[in-house]
């Protein structure tokens, strides 16, 4: 069984990248592939790149290539949900893509041929990772993350996301296409965001601070207790 732990930002993967034993670099499709040993796991560490596409194609890599049996998804996210603040953990339990749109054809956020628009998280992986999100940090949040290929950075946009998508806590940019490669491959899929930004007029400004003061280092102590649980 190979985890991989994909990351959004460099920033992020550092840490663990620190950490990994037995470290073999591979470099195919533009991205930088890190086998190795985390925690007495075999694992592989790669950047997802930022957005759909770019996620779609490292989950498809990371299952066709570089023998990955399951998918943890490290990252920061924008917090839209009534009540979720700068420095929440979201552990998503179901990923929607906000900016599919095939209507009429198709219902609105449906995955065409698919029948659904919610794609939902591995439980056992999900429970690991709010376990780990308990002892590193506080009480997670456990809920709808939302994907689209836009840094939603205005009180307008994401007010309209919150009263079309009420259940959305979070919102990024790869998640739910993670999930669609996930649901094809049939392979478990857990998601965990630090909330970095509001998603509001100042998301530009707190995202990067967030990320390099917070983000980063939780991410690597949360995956990595959760690797370490028995
Ligand atoms: N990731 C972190 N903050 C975000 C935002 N405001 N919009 C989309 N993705 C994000």
């Amino acid at each position: 069984m190979t985890l991989a732990i994909v990351s959004a930002m460099p920033e992020e993967q550092a840490a663990l990248l620190a950490r990994l034993q037995a470290h073999r670099r591979e470099r195919h499709a533009g991205r930088d592939w890190h086998h190795g040993r985390l925690a007495g796991r075999d694992v592989v560490l790669v950047l997802s790149g930022i957005g759909k596409v770019a996620a779609a194609i490292t989950a498809t890599l990371l299952l066709q290539r570089h023998g990955a049996t399951a998918l943890l998804f490290t990252g920061v996210a924008g917090g839209i949900g009534a009540g979720v603040r700068v420095g929440d953990v979201v552990v998503g339990t179901g990923f929607l893509q906000h900016d599919l749109d095939a209507s009429p054809i198709f219902p609105r956020w449906e995955l065409p041929g698919r029948g659904v628009s919610r794609l939902a998280a591995d439980a056992a992986w999900s429970r690991r990772l709010a376990d780990a999100v308990r002892r590193e940090h506080g009480e997670p949040l456990e809920g709808l993350i939302v994907s689209g290929d836009r840094f939603v950075s205005s009180a307008a946009e994401s007010t309209r996301l919150q009263r079309e998508l009420p259940e959305a806590l979070a919102v990024d940019m790869e998640s739910a296409a993670v999930a669609q490669v996930c649901l094809d491959f049939g392979v478990p899929l857990a998601v965990v965001r630090a909330v970095s930004d509001r998603a509001d007029d100042d998301a530009h400004v707190d995202f990067p601070r967030f990320l390099n003061e917070v983000a980063a280092p939780l991410a690597a102590r949360i995956v990595e207790s959760a690797l370490s649980a028995p």
